[in-house]
C-alpha cells in the first residue's frame, strides 16, 4: 500500500510505473477500469503520449467489463467512456483494444472474452479501480477467486453509485459482463487506485479484514505482486 498527498500524484507516480513497462515490452497487455478514478491516470498518460513520446501502437488493452443493454452507440457505456478519456488521446491501434461484445449472446460472449484473453497471453498489468462495496471489475460480493468473465448481475449499491451517471436508478442496466477474479489474479501484476473518503471503509475492509468474497478486493491480497495506491482521504481507516 502507498499512500499519495493526492490523486494526481498516485496517478503520476502509476503513469510513470506504465511507460517504463511499455517501453521495456511495447506489445504490453493492460487491463483498464472505467469509472471517475482512474481518469487523472488516463490524463497523464496521455500528456507522457503528447509531449513524450510514449507510444501504445503496439500495446494491447483488455477493458474490465461493459453494462448489458445499452446500444452499441450509447455514451454511458464504457466504451464510450474509454474513447473519450484515454483511446481518443493516445495511440491504440483498435484491433488492439478489446471489450466484452455486449451484442451477441451474453453468455457465450463473456467465455469468448476469457478466451481472447487467454490467447493472447493473460495481462501483463491489470489496473483496477475498487467499488465501495468492494467489488473489482463488475466482481460483485460473492464472487470467488476461480471466477471467470461471465454475465453478473450488478448490486443493488453499485447501481445506486451509477445513478447519476445515467440520469436516474430505473436508466441503470442491471447486468454486465465482466472479467472474473481469475483472469485478475493470473495478471502479473495488479495496481488498485482508491481515493476519497468514501473507499476508506472499503480500503479497510479489503486489507485489514480476514479476505472473504464478501469483499471481492480482498481475495487479491494472495497476489505477488500487487500494489494499491491510495490519497488521504482514502487511507484514512488504515493505521498511520
Ligand atoms: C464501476 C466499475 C469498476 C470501478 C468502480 C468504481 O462500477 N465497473 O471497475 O472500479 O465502479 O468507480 P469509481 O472509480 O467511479 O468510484
Amino acid at each position: 500500500m502507498e499512500r499519495f498527498s493526492s490523486p494526481e500524484a498516485a496517478c503520476r507516480s502509476l503513469a510513470l510505473e506504465i511507460a517504463a513497462l511499455v517501453r521495456e515490452k511495447p506489445d504490453a497487455r493492460l487491463g483498464l477500469p472505467t469509472g471517475r478514478t482512474p481518469i487523472p491516470l488516463y490524463r497523464e498518460l496521455a500528456r507522457l503520449h503528447r509531449e513524450e513520446g510514449l507510444s501504445f501502437a503496439r500495446a494491447c488493452s483488455f477493458n474490465l467489463d461493459e453494462y448489458l443493454g445499452l446500444a452499441a452507440d450509447d455514451a454511458r457505456s464504457f466504451r464510450a467512456f474509454m474513447r473519450e478519456h484515454f483511446f481518443a488521446q493516445v495511440d491504440f491501434e483498435p484491433r488492439n483494444v478489446h471489450f466484452p461484445n455486449v451484442a451477441g449472446e451474453p453468455e457465450r460472449e463473456a467465455r469468448a472474452y476469457a478466451q481472447e484473453l487467454r490467447a493472447a497471453g493473460g495481462l501483463d498489468l491489470a489496473l483496477l479501480g475498487l467499488g465501495r462495496n468492494g467489488h473489482v471489475g463488475f466482481n460483485e460480493p460473492g464472487s470467488g477467486r476461480d471466477s471467470s468473465a461471465r454475465v453478473v448481475e450488478l448490486a443493488d449499491q453499485t447501481r445506486a453509485d451509477a445513478a447519476v451517471a445515467f440520469g436516474g436508478l430505473a436508466n441503470v442496466p442491471v447486468r454486465a459482463i465482466t472479467l472474473g477474479l481469475a483472469e485478475i489474479l493470473e495478471a502479473r501484476a495488479i495496481r488498485m487506485l482508491a481515493f476519497g473518503a468514501a473507499k476508506s471503509e472499503v480500503v479497510r475492509r479489503m486489507l485489514l479484514e480476514p479476505a472473504s468474497q464478501a469483499c471481492p478486493a480482498s481475495l487479491l491480497r494472495g497476489h505477488a505482486d500487487l500494489a494499491l495506491l491510495l490519497d488521504e482521504g482514502a487511507s484514512t481507516g488504515l493505521p498511520r
